[in-house]
């Protein structure tokens, strides 16, 4: 395999799309970008569409390569790497959507996973998939898809009951690296990553499960089939007469989280990493043990290699990091992400405000689907700094909740943690999670590890790279932070923000 080639990766965000090209020592040698519209049909409901997000990865693969002069034919291999859980259904004739993809973020079923509560079914759902049985995973989401099936988008077809044609193979369903691998090369496969995040696989049998399937009524013909995160035995190859000109194995797929851990290498038990993107997700390598979690966390898959046995990983997932602040330029407090730093700089501390930003409930480790976005604690003298200082300290406490249930689900106190995602390049961001934690911070220098971690997979396939002791020697420091703060000082912000966390629950009760 010569190393003049490169390593492609397709990143499929929540807000949007990015290919970036790696040479052999990790480093970026292309990379575009695009956003996608964000749908939000009702209160609560997000939704994507599925053909957007496929043209713009054929958009943002075609920029960053031409702008770049390289030439397709010097990918050795693809990578796919994608926000997990969201939920496609499509034809398996004409490849078209019958319905918008709805995303993890998604709410809508959140009365079906109080059923199941109910029911006494959660333990079960746990046992199985290692999740806490909420709104944010597939299962309740292919559900909905398949009793809810846009009879206007199905009129080509020979039945209009979806599951019928789900049975008889008519439709398929795949998480979002499944719907780009199938556009890509043909095959309906996933990764056992993202298998891991449906809520209808095993991740002890490394199986779907069959009783899982029957309770939320998904026909199995549907699914895809599920193969290691680097898979030697190749997904498919890119059509040579398709968009790309060349015939390029796709090789290596993981769900973003899943694929930032692999980026930092973080491959031996005990390794964890938080990624700062939409939300925070922050996951620890456990080896090959599934670690089962009394605080609220997931269990899920880290990665697996072909002919090695499954990784697992516990996982904190926040919701809402990134995002809120997306949402504090929605509103106006702020023209650019890039100021937040200097604003919140400008005040010594927040005047009493915290912000809990729940803004599509609570995850790790609260879990409640009906806790909404709060801010306490205002008074007349409350500034714009205040509130945005504010918001970047709950991204810090967030991320302290899920750091604490990791130690003690994992019985080790944590050692440095490695940083990753778009807020990270916020130096005041990084000291203050380091002060609110009471723990060092590095953040690489390559901070897309995401992507950087579904090329990792991919070029481990087609023997770009040879071993994982090569890419650990590829992961430099940028930088590293240690806590400044009195942990005291952090201790009683943290308790207090806890208070204003219990305002936020349960608030969109019916
Ligand atoms: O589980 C959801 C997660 O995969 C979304 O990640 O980076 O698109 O916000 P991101």
């Amino acid at each position: 395999m010569t190393r003049d080639n490169y390593v492609g990766a397709i990143d499929q965000g929540t807000t949007g799309t990015r290919f970036m090209v790696f040479d052999h020592g990790g480093q970026v040698v292309a990379n575009a970008y695009e956003k996608h519209e964000q749908i939000y049909p009702e209160p609560g409901w997000v939704e994507h569409d599925a053909v957007e997000i496929w043209e713009n990865a054929k958009t943002v693969i075609e920029r960053a390569l031409d702008e770049a002069g390289i030439e397709a034919t010097r990918l050795a291999a693809l990578g796919i790497t994608n926000q997990r859980e969201t939920t496609v259904v499509w034809d398996a004739e004409t490849g078209d959507p019958i319905h918008n993809a709805i995303v993890w973020q998604d709410r809508r079923t959140t009365d079906r996973v109080e059923q199941l509560e109910r029911e006494g079914k959660v333990d079960w759902i746990r046992e199985k998939t290692g999740l806490e049985a909420d709104a944010y995973f597939s299962a309740t989401k292919a559900e909905w898809l398949l009793d809810n099936a846009d009879p206007i988008k199905m009129e080509r077809t020979r039945t209009e009951d979806a599951r019928d044609r789900a049975e008889a193979g008519e439709l398929l369903l795949g998480t979002i690296d499944a719907w780009l691998i199938y556009n890509l090369t043909g095959t309906h496969v996933t990764d056992v990553t993202n298998a891991s995040r449906t809520m209808l696989f095993d991740i002890h049998e490394m199986a779907w499960c069959e009783d899982l399937l029957a309770e939320f009524s998904v026909p199995r013909a549907m699914l895809p089939e599920v193969r290691p995160s680097s898979d030697e035995g190749y997904y498919g190859y890119t059509d040579p007469d398709g968009f790309l000109d060349a015939s390029i194995p796709v090789a290596g797929a993981l769900g973003d989280q899943q694929a930032a851990l692999f980026g930092q290498t973080c491959f031996d038990a005990g390794d964890a990493k938080n990624t700062y993107g939409t939300g925070s997700f922050f996951l620890m390598n456990t080896g090959d043990q599934a670690v089962e979690s009394d605080h609220g966390l997931l269990t899920t898959v880290g990665f697996q290699r072909s002919g090695d046995p499954v990784q697992y990983a516990l996982e904190g997932s926040i919701f809402v990091t990134g995002a809120a602040i997306e949402w504090l330029e929605d509103v106006a407090l702020i023209d650019d992400p890039a100021e937040t730093a200097e604003l919140a700089r400008s005040v010594d501390g927040t005047d009493g405000v915290y912000v809990v930003p729940a803004f599509t409930g609570l995850g790790a480790p609260h879990w409640d689907g009906r806790a909404r976005g709060t801010i306490v604690g205002m008074t007349r003298g409350t500034r714009r700094e205040h509130i945005v200082r504010a918001t970047l300290e709950a991204i810090a406490y967030q991320t302290r909740d899920v750091a604490e249930a990791m130690e003690a689900d994992a019985g080790v106190e944590m050692g440095t943690l490695k940083v990753d995602g778009g807020a990270v390049k916020n130096n005041f961001l990084c000291q203050l999670q380091s002060d609110i934690i009471g723990t060092e911070i590095a953040r690489p220098e390559v901070d897309e590890t995401t992507a950087l971690g579904a090329a990792y997979a991919a070029g481990l396939a087609v023997g770009y790279w040879d071993s994982l002791a090569e890419l650990r020697d590829n992961w430099h420091v940028d930088a590293e932070f240690a806590p400044e703060m009195n942990p005291s000082d952090a201790d009683a912000r943290f308790e207090r923000w806890h208070d204003a966390v219990e305002r936020s629950k349960d608030w969109a009760r019916e």
